[in-house]
């Protein structure tokens, strides 16, 4: 019986010296299985709701064909997303399109393909999707994003409803704003949309927006008439951090965040909207670990010791970006004393490229190890960069025991694919 790190019946050294590493390796049951919690706990629960992944945190064709196989629909952020849904046969209807700044040519697309909704950003982008909605002889519905200016006790970088934000329309905009949109004839207001950022804790932020929303919807009401039919609370539920914080389930979330709605609609004599969420990193965040082959090992006296894996910041930004914190073990020296503290460094001509501080591994962690960081499936892969001409890794998914490859690793070539000499330019 190997002493290896195991991830559902597959021994993650195999699969490292397999494949290749860096190696992106996630457990598909347990992507199912966070589907299936968010559809016991909060879709069957309540009636008329909806669960769209938050494609942004990890997306490939075998992950919309899960996402799809679940029953839940998908959030999508660009064109790009959108036809890679598409091209794995995603139902239109089941995505939602969202970004702060969306091109023409992708509402264009999104009104072509027929998805559900397009969450509004800007007041200008209304016009053009009655516009190009109008050329396509159809009615569009939508959502607008208000930013509920509620800031979420998360780091900055990942703060989205506060006031200031990038992100969504100015409360005191709203009434204007669905003053105008009512009386367009090729977009339908089915309501509103907030998200407060990503990796929160603590379900009280969400009361604290559905609260101000609630407020929002009821002055409409009153001032306008207008009654909203739908309201997405967007995402953000946060994971835990593997060591003395644990994921809570998504009840923790979104019971409360019911209760206050159904609370506040009572209050207000509102009719209950039907409730969507946007969970993205708390579905695949979990389901990822990264497999790192050691290198260069430098012990520096009076400063640390640093082991150098063959991957870095572009397979991973979010420790140089935002300071993310990641736990990891020697997949190969499982079940040893760890008596020798490191830091975790990439290979990118960075100094900032660091990928863990102040790590306990064991005392003879040499160079060939198998290192694997855990936690890293939301954010990883969907930000990698070919920094340094890196080569993004393979993607394998793994289930009882059976490994498939899902991403093949890029080669050399790949990375100057679309390149021309300078003899060879086009003149365009
Ligand atoms: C609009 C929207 N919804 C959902 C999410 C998903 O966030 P998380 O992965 O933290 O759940 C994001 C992330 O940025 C987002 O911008």
């Amino acid at each position: 019986m190997s002493n290896n790190l195991n991830l559902d019946g597959c021994d993650l050294v195999k699969l490292a010296l397999k494949y290749g590493t860096p190696l992106y390796v996630f457990s598909q049951g347990m992507i199912e299985r966070r589907c299936r919690e968010i559809k016991e706990q909060f879709l069957n629960r309540h009636e008329g709701s909806h669960a769209y992944y938050a494609s942004k945190a990890f997306l490939t064709l075998a992950m919309c064909q899960i996402i799809e196989k679940e029953g839940l629909g998908l959030d999508v952020v660009s064109g790009g997303e959108l036809h890679l849904a598409l091209k794995a046969s995603f139902p239109a209807e089941r995505i939602v399109l969202h970004g702060n700044n969306k091109l023409r040519q992708e509402i264009e697309m999104a009104v072509e393909s027929g998805v559900g909704r397009i969450v509004v950003d800007w007041e200008g982008e209304i016009d053009i999707i009655d516009e190009v909605s109008k050329i396509k002889g159809q009615k569009t519905p939508i959502l607008l994003r208000v930013t509920p200016e509620v800031k979420a006790m998360t780091h900055k970088y990942i703060q989205t409803g506060h006031r200031g934000s990038k992100f969504g329309i100015p409360l005191e905009r709203i009434p204007y704003v669905v003053k105008k949109t009512i009386s367009l004839s090729n977009v339908e207001l089915k309501g509103f949309h907030f998200h407060l950022g990503s990796q929160i804790d603590d379900y009280r932020t969400y009361l604290e927006a559905v609260d101000v929303i609630t407020k929002l919807m009821s002055d409409l009401r009153e001032g306008l008439g207008y009654t909203t039919e739908e309201l997405d609370i967007g995402g953000g539920f946060g994971i835990g951090n593997g060591e003395g914080s644990l994921t809570k389930p998504i009840s923790y979330f979104t019971d409360p965040a019911m209760e206050r709605i159904k609370a506040r609609c009572l209050t207000f004599g509102l009719p209950l909207p039907s409730v969507a969420i946007e969970p993205g990193r708390w579905i695949t965040g979990e389901a990822g670990i990264t497999l790192y082959t050691v290198g260069a090992i430098k012990e520096i006296p009076g400063s640390c010791t640093y082991v150098s894996v063959d991957g870095g910041m572009a397979d991973n930004i979010r420790p140089a970006l935002y300071g993310a914190r990641y736990r990891a073990e020697v997949a190969n020296k499982m079940g040893r004393d760890k008596d020798k503290i490191v830091t975790v460094a990439g290979r990118c001509c960075e100094s900032g490229d660091i990928l863990i501080e102040d790590l306990p591994v064991p005392g003879d962690i040499e160079p060939g190890d198998i290192l694997a960081v855990f936690n890293t499936g939301a954010y990883s892969y969907s930000m990698a960069s070919n920094y340094n001409m890196l080569p993004k890794p393979a993607v394998v998914f793994v289930d009882k025991g059976e490994d498939i490859l899902v991403v093949e690793r890029e080669t050399y070539d790949d990375l100057v694919v679309k390149q021309r000499g300078i003899r060879s330019a086009l003149r365009v």
